[in-house]
């Protein structure tokens, strides 16, 4: 394939991928941004593989071969509710790939470049393999504590922020180093020792934010992965790859400002590693009152002589996968003149829509759910919430203790209706830690176990 027709295809693909954003902001449009994207990144993959810059095709071909079945594996066997987990570790993925790359571009640069486009390439290097090494380290620890494997409370080391300032400048100072000297020796070991301070770095800065605000941690780690993808695009020259990186680097920025706003977090505190959130975590043995519980049954009744409903979901839901059974209520209750409406908070489950996923799969309809601002004013003039599998999304602890670790983020006002029906397995805290005193007002009831049996046990009652 001749280098005219590369570019050609790396232009195409550039607008198809550009399509695809445009695609999957929208429900509607989602499927036909998939396909964008995936029609993007094939011909993508053929022009790079095709073309004059490419050798080993072979083993190129091998490669993808062995990495297309792993991942075709994966992404067959992943549950809806291990999904961020996944986009994790592909994260972590993008990230060691610009730190090998950047280790290759640094043995393997082509000779008798001029001193200032030397210097260029090798700022490109450090910087590529810096942004990777954070992205790589940073995505590992998200995959940890998304999958419960480290704690989800913020690492509070004392001098944490003086330590990550710390790293930042000596970074800089071995940056000015490595580009200015001329001996080989020197710039290995600058490398080296940045890589080194750069894993570290990634590692404490994910370690130290809260779970309350990993929702923005993994936008950002996108955004990352982006600018990861976009320093290996500069070292290998590669003009498609720079589009790329910068697309995702960007919408993942963009993406992480609007969650930030929706959870009333300041996005430096997030990025900086929950600067400002020095607060104290409530146990699950914090409980503050008595709780009261309702069947399946009595639930179906009050539900029967409500006029108005509205259901918010939460990770809980996707854990039991009880949307189907929810839709069906929903159905039965509309058929019967009741007013069912559904409150989405914009971080409910663990992806961003992770609730308007489920719903739409379960054929919801979509203009009965509505985000938080939207349904937020009518609690107070709701007969039944149902709650099914939310907690920190529900927490009146948001509004009403500064010290928590939820402190200042929007909420859903349930409690404002006339009766809450909370589903949940047992008395155990949502993903914050943090217990929740929504549990023991004298308008909430508990409907202990896993959710599907519980809305299905209501819907027979129906
Ligand atoms: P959570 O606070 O995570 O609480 C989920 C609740 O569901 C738990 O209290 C759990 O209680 C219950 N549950 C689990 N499995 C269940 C089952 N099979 N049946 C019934 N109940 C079940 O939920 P949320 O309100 O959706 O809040 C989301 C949290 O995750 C927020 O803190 C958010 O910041 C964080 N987060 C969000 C994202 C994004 S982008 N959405 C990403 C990462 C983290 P039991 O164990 O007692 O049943």
């Amino acid at each position: 394939m001749s280098g005219g027709l590369v570019t050609a295809a790396y232009i195409v693909a550039a607008i198809l991928f550009i399509c695809s954003l445009a695609g999957l902001s929208k429900h509607e449009t989602s499927k036909q941004g998939n396909i964008f994207g995936m029609s993007g990144m094939a011909i993508a993959l053929l022009a790079t593989i095709f073309g004059p810059n490419t050798g080993n095709v072979a083993w190129i071909l091998l490669a993808m071969v062995i990495g297309g079945a792993i991942g075709l594996r994966l992404a067959k066997k992943v549950e809806m509710t291990e999904m961020p987990e996944l986009v994790a570790i592909l994260h972590s993925f993008v990230g060691l790939a610009a730190v090998l790359v950047g280790f290759n571009s640094y043995i393997d640069h082509a000779p008798g470049l001029a001193p200032v486009m030397e210097n260029i390439h090798l700022t490109e290097v450090f910087l590529g393999i810096f942004i990777g090494a954070v992205t790589f380290t940073g995505s590992l620890v998200a995959f940890g504590k998304l999958r419960g494997k480290i704690s989800s409370s913020a690492l509070m080391l004392p001098h944490r922020h003086k330590m990550n300032l710390a790293a930042l400048v000596v970074s800089f100072l071995l940056m000015l180093w490595f580009v200015q000297t001329d001996s080989t020796g020197a710039q290995v070991f600058a490398l080296l020792l940045m890589t080194v301070i750069a894993l570290v770095f990634g590692w404490h800065l994910v370690a130290s934010i809260g779970g309350a605000d990993m929702p923005v941690v993994v936008s950002m780690l996108n955004s990352y992965s982006g600018w990861a993808a976009a320093a290996a695009g500069f070292m290998l020259s590669n003009d498609l790859l720079i589009v790329t990186g910068a697309l995702v680097g960007s919408s993942g920025a963009i993406l992480s400002y609007i969650m930030c706003k929706a959870m009333n977090r300041s996005f430096i505190s997030v990025i900086a590693g929950g600067f400002g959130t020095d607060v104290s975590v409530g146990g699950e043995s914090d409980e503050v009152g008595e709780h009261r519980e309702i069947t399946a049954e009595e639930t179906a009744e009050m539900l029967k002589a409500s006029s108005s409903v509205v259901i918010t979901p939460g990770y809980g839901m996707a854990v039991a996968q009880a949307q189907y059974p929810v839709a069906e209520i929903t159905e039965k209750l509309r058929a019967r003149g009741i007013k069912v409406r559904f409150g989405i908070h914009p971080v409910a489950g663990r992806l961003p829509g992770h609730m308007n996923v489920l719903l739409a799969e379960a054929k919801v309809p979509y203009d009965v759910v509505l985000e938080m601002d939207e349904i937020n004013d009518d609690f107070s003039d709701t007969d039944t919430v149902l709650v099914i599998g939310a907690n920190d999304t529900v927490n009146p602890a948001a509004l009403e203790d500064p010290r928590s670790p939820i402190a200042g983020m929007p909420v859903l006002e349930v409690w404002k209706a006339q009766n809450v029906i909370v589903f949940k397995r047992s008395m155990s805290t949502g993903y914050a830690g943090v217990q929740n005193p929504l549990f023991f007002k004298d308008n909430t009831q508990m409907l202990f176990g896993d959710a599907k049996a519980s809305v299905e046990g209501i819907l027979r009652a129906l």
